[in-house]
């Protein structure tokens, strides 16, 4: 599994060259976009997206993005084109915005785990445009990580957890925006916001209207949007997050861990949480407090404190307002709440 290094804002032709040839044979190149990292297959292989979904250890229903240079690639791969899609592709694309939209006879059913639908979307990144133009299909690609752990923002979180199962990883540097894509649904009635991400519905709303939002999802709702499962994005210590107001009885759950010989990380927001006794804490980490910060830290932070050991990572809650919805339901998928 070689990694070519890239030029993140230009990138060079021949690392872009090698890797549109090893997607055109049916391959798998793990690659930078603004959000995370994606393991990239030929949307139209249906036997390179089968091998997909192994590396991964995706679940058969589970659907993938289709990632298009364009939104006239993406027309290509649905049914229906609403207004809707056309303005917000028009606000958003290329960026961290996913669509989902009647799907067309012409992609593998396997991409979409027999829905009836197709996930699409425009992203941000030089290095992932120069290789959807390169390659002149469309690539599936999921977060390059095994399924249910955390996402990766740096070509090392790749190498370390998926390095054998991947014929090339181009390493862009890290990611800017640092969580996935927010997912909107656009073939019902309504919009419908399948997965917070990147993008607040504050920002969306302006050009869809209100959007309807998902409530707690279990059985076979879930499938709808499987990212919406209970446990994701889960490191594999476990997770517990608390509000400042906690922040005492946190710390007495620290040291009962650290008494028992545990190592104990933690990630603080406020003054208040930093200003506590930190003593039972061998890993403590100042979190930004805007959202964009955070959201760029988070996942390379959970990474690090993965690789240092630690068996309990204490989370401070972030705030309600709709700029962390994406942060909030990643941290409350990865902490024990969602352990089923
Ligand atoms: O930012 C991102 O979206 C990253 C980068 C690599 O583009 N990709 C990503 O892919 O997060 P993945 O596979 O980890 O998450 C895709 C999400 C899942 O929640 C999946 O269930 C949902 O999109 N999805 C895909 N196709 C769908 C469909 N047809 N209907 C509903 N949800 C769909
Ligand atoms: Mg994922």
């Amino acid at each position: 599994m070689p990694t070519l290094r890239v030029d993140a804002e230009d990138p060079e032709r021949e690392p872009i060259a090698r890797a549109a040839a090893i997607i055109l044979r049916g391959g798998l190149v793990a690659f930078p976009t603004e959000t995370v990292y994606g393991l990239g297959a030929n949307a139209l292989d249906d036997a390179a997206v089968a091998r997909l979904y192994a590396a991964k250890g995706r679940p058969h229903y589970n659907p993938l993005i289709a990632h298009v240079a364009d939104a006239r690639g993406a027309r290509t791969l649905v049914e229906r084109w609403p207004d809707t899609a056309d303005r917000l592709a028009a606000a958003f694309w290329p960026g961290p915005l996913t669509l989902v939209l009647p799907k067309s006879p012409r992609v593998p059913e396997r991409v979409s785990a027999g829905l009836a639908t197709i996930a699409v979307r425009v992203p941000a990144h030089p290095v992932a445009l120069a290789l959807l133009q390169a390659a002149a299909v469309p690539i599936v690609a999921p977060s390059a990580n095994p399924s249910t752990a955390v996402s990766p923002t740096r070509a090392e979180h790749v190498e370390k957890a998926l390095g054998q199962r991947v014929d090339l990883i181009l390493d862009g540097g890290a990611t800017a925006v640092g969580i996935e894509s927010t997912v909107v649904d656009l073939s019902g009635e309504r919009p419908m916001l399948l997965r917070p991400g990147a993008l607040s519905t504050d920002e969306l709303e302006p050009y869809v209207g209100e959007l309807e939002l998902p409530g707690p999802v279990t059985g076979a709702a879930a499938r709808l949007s499987p990212g919406m499962m209970e446990r994701h994005y889960a490191p594999r210590a476990e997770v517990r997050l608390f509000h400042s107001s906690e922040t005492a009885e946190a710390m007495s759950r620290a040291r009962r861990k650290a008494e028992a010989g545990g190592t104990v990380g933690a990630l603080l927001r406020t003054e208040a949480a930093a200003a506590v006794d930190s003593e039972p804490l061998q890993h403590v980490v100042r979190m930004p407090t805007d959202a964009a910060g955070y959201a760029r830290d988070l996942y390379a932070v959970l990474h690090r404190l993965d690789a240092l050991g630690c068996d309990l990572i204490l989370v401070e809650a972030v705030p309600s307002a709709p700029p962390w919805a994406g942060i909030r339901d990643r941290l409350r998928r990865a902490s024990e709440s969602a352990r089923g």
